[in-house]
């Protein structure tokens, strides 16, 4: 029978290593997830931003995704929205954890709506995830450039009063290449890492550029969650330039096969590291 993703997340903090999260495109991204996850029989989540299910959605339905795609393996999430009937449309529909960011908003009108959608996912078993402090940059037509650090006091009352199950945290952490780190702040999930109960788990957001030895020590603090996309997106990209420069041009089998075996290895590459 299939692990709850709770049930998922709470032994692999035991074992200090962390669930992926991959951010998710399109059909290629989804065939090398399943591929990957079948092959390693190692949990992961597919998680969507807004706007890339919102066209999926239009193009295949949620309900087709998650037949074709999901398995014993695979856990559904949706990233970043604060569109309240759009959350509870994925609720409906099955996903097993979603996102209401109210980071750029104050932290009562974030609570207040965390607790509208945490109602609503907590009837079918639904985990939600929050944020506190905002992740800097632009990803996938979502967020603003500039972030804010999550404050203790702030997660204190937010986890306390919310009951949240996944958390996400600014602590100087970016969508996208990251310039330099000066400004990322590990002491801030440090100093949280004992703010939450034995229920709840750390999110790290922009797992894109950080390196293996800043990832490893937020999972020390209690990330269970690691979100990756703009390295995915990069890699879709290479693998389409490797195509077009090759002799195999205009030929769907060697074209697909080439998209979900790159994609797949990359996938691999980080569930041998974190999860596995
Ligand atoms: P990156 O694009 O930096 O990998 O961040 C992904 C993310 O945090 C999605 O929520």
């Amino acid at each position: 029978m299939k692990s709850k993703l709770k049930d998922v997340l709470l032994d692999l903090r035991k074992r200090k290593r962390a669930l992926m999260a991959f951010n998710l495109q399109n059909l290629y991204h989804l065939e090398a997830a399943k591929l990957v996850s079948e092959r390693l029989k190692v949990p992961l989540i597919i998680q969507f931003s807004e706007r890339y299910l919102r066209l999926l959605d239009e193009k295949y339905g949620i309900e087709f995704l998650i037949k074709t795609y999901g398995n014993d393996f695979i856990y559904f999430h949706l990233d970043h929205c604060i569109d309240l009937q759009f959350i509870k449309r994925c609720i409906d529909f099955g996903f097993d954890s979603v996102m209401y960011d109210g980071s750029a908003f104050d932290i009562e009108t974030n609570m207040k709506n965390t607790k509208i959608i945490i109602a609503h996912a907590s009837k079918v078993g639904c985990l939600v995830e929050g944020e506190l402090g905002k992740v800097s940059g632009v990803e996938d037509g979502f967020g603003e450039e500039g972030s804010s650090y999550a404050e203790i006091e702030e997660i204190e009352t937010y986890v306390k009063e919310t009951k949240i199950d996944l958390m996400a945290l600014g602590i100087g952490n970016a969508h996208g290449f990251y310039d330099d780190l000066k400004g990322l702040k590990t002491a801030i999930l440090k100093e949280a890492s004992n703010k939450l109960d034995d229920q709840q788990f750390y999110v790290l957001h922009g797992g894109t550029g950080l390196p293996d030895s800043i990832i490893k020590e937020t999972i020390d603090y209690g990330v269970v969650k690691i979100n990756v996309s703009t390295q995915l997106k990069k890699h879709t990209m290479d693998l389409l330039k490797s195509y077009t420069s090759g002799n195999d041009l205009y030929n769907e089998i060697s074209f697909n096969k080439l998209m979900t075996e790159g994609l797949s290895q990359l996938f691999e590459e980080y569930l041998m590291k974190y999860t596995q």
